[in-house]
């Protein structure tokens, strides 16, 4: 196991093995921050680059105190495999990042834990089977076809426009459609401006959010854009109540529950919960998923005449379905490739509920666990030229040998996204179609910014225009980074 030691020096962390094969020590190293404070600060303002300088400096495990509370950062792929999958008993959710994930979402499939959460996993398992999935392939590509057709009208007039919002637009009708036959088209907007508001709110907290009581400006805003969510669930769940028939979808399954125990069904709250949880999980990391997937390949050109190639050879002209996904496996990779450089959900995070040991250190209970997929799938023990978009990294012969939590988009353990494949699936078919008939380009002068909320968003949207597929590829029908540079300027410190 290559373990990447502390680095006293503070520059490039040592490739040795350090902490995991060593006796063991007290506590990992770590920043020691403000007196009081300690990295509270940073976190809430900069957590990428907290994060990543302290594993630049410090190595696989490192120590953080925020105020009160104590974090490790873990970065190693076998520590990460131990708290999400060998040892995943001992790590749950009650930790202030859910904390404050439970004011939106409530006691959802996300945020919950134990028994309950293992019954509402198994309840909804069947809805997200393979052959379930496949299902919903018409339907993915019919919502594509549509934004199509609007986007028509932008590639004639060449304007600017905003890619990311337009995913977010496509992958929210596309999962309320799925799994709750509902049409929010009318609420698109609404359901965007507060999941912005949201995002921002519980990403960048602040130390008076902390202290629930005081009423703030921002504490308002937060709980109007609640509300605005709320009545968009509501209003999905009234209209089937109210249905003379009932889909067989994921609504009538939570609705008609039964616990075997208590012979109860869902209360109220628990549905609106699970609907809120699903309808903001299940669109809003694909879609950044896709944006950030658009902009990768409008500045790696080689990538993307292969992709086109490959989706022209499959296709043709003709719409895709689900038996074509095994024939488009570059366009699965560039896929993955940009989960790896951009994983949507960039950090998560574990409760230790009891004392353990991790790398040679010993863990105290209560300690916050983060896991950020954002550094480890820049792990230079794992990763040949992190920075570089390079799909076939993920080709068989080169995935072979690594291992498997060094790649973590979905997370990984029983706690894995229930969503995977159909988000995968989702991906895949609005790329081909969208690829079939245009490449995207950025906006010159755009600016292109990471902005780590609770998701991994473009800081200024994705201002992008449209240009014929087929058209050859000149290179100077937009802004492209100098070769080989993937990463927007802030992330590259
Ligand atoms: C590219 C798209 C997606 C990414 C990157 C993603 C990422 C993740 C990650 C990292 C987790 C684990 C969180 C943790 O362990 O703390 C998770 C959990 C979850 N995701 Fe996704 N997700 C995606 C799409 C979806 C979709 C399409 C749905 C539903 C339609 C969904 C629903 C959920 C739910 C309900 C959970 C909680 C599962 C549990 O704890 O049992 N996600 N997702």
């Amino acid at each position: 196991m290559k373990v990447i030691a502390p680095d006293e020096s503070g520059s490039e962390p040592a490739n040795a093995a350090g902490a995991a094969g060593g006796a063991k020590r007290a506590s990992p190293p770590g920043p020691r921050g403000h007196l009081l404070l300690g990295s509270l600060r940073e976190v809430q303002h900069e957590p990428l680059e907290l994060l990543r300088d302290g594993f630049r400096v410090h190595g696989d495990v490192v120590r953080y105190r925020f105020g009160a509370t104590h974090a490790f950062l873990l970065a190693h792929p076998d520590h990460i495999r131990h708290v999400l999958h060998d040892n995943h008993r001992n790590y749950d959710k009650h930790n202030v990042d859910y904390a404050m994930l439970r004011r939106l979402l409530g006691n959802g499939l996300l945020t919950s834990d134990g028994a309950f959460w293992h019954r509402q996993r198994r309840l909804m398992a069947p809805m997200f089977h393979r052959q379930r999935v496949a299902g919903f392939c018409s339907l993915m590509v019919d919502r594509t076809l549509e934004m199509l057709a609007r986007w028509d009208a932008l590639a004639q007039s060449g304007e600017p426009f905003d890619a990311a919002a337009e995913m977010a637009r496509l992958t929210l009708a596309i999962v309320a459609k799925a799994l709750f036959s509902a049409d929010v088209s009318d609420d698109a907007e609404a359901i965007g401006t507060a999941l912005t508001e949201v995002n921002r709110q519980l990403g960048e907290f602040s130390l008076l959010d902390m202290v629930w009581m005081i009423p703030t400006p921002r504490k308002r805003r937060f709980r109007a854009a609640v509300r605005a969510l709320d009545q968009v669930v509501g209003k999905i769940i009234d209209q089937r109540r109210r249905a003379a028939h009932r889909n067989e979808d994921l609504l009538s399954m939570l609705l008609d529950a039964v616990d075997e125990e208590t012979s109860e069904g869902m209360t109220p709250r628990q549905v609106r919960d699970e609907v809120l949880t699903l309808l903001l999980a299940g669109h809003e990391t694909t879609a950044n998923a896709l944006a950030w997937t658009w902009y990768l390949l409008s500045q790696n050109p080689e990538a993307e005449n292969k992709l086109h190639r490959e989706i022209a050879g499959v296709l043709g002209e003709r719409a895709p379905n689900a038996l074509d996904l095994p024939q488009l496996p570059y366009t699965r990779m560039a896929i993955e490739e940009s989960m790896r450089l951009y994983p949507p959900a960039w950090a998560i995070s574990r409760n230790a509920i009891g004392e353990d040991e991790i790398g040679g250190y010993r863990v105290p209970r209560r300690t916050n666990m983060i896991i950020c997929s954002f550094i480890t799938h820049r792990h230079p023990a794992f990763w040949e030229e992190p920075e570089r978009f390079d799909p076939e990294r993920f080709s068989p012969e080169r995935s072979e040998g690594r291992p498997n939590f060094a790649y973590l988009p979905f997370g990984g353990g029983p706690r894995v996204c229930i969503g995977n494949g159909f988000a995968m699936t989702e991906a895949q078919l609005v790329v081909a179609t969208v690829a079939q008939r245009y490449r995207l380009r950025l906006a010159p002068g755009h600016p292109v910014e990471l902005h780590p909320l609770i998701t991994l968003r473009p800081r200024h949207g994705m201002r992008m225009t449209l240009h014929p597929a087929a058209a050859a590829d000149t290179g100077d029908t937009g802004d492209r980074a100098a070769a080989g540079e993937t990463t927007p300027a802030r992330a590259a410190r």
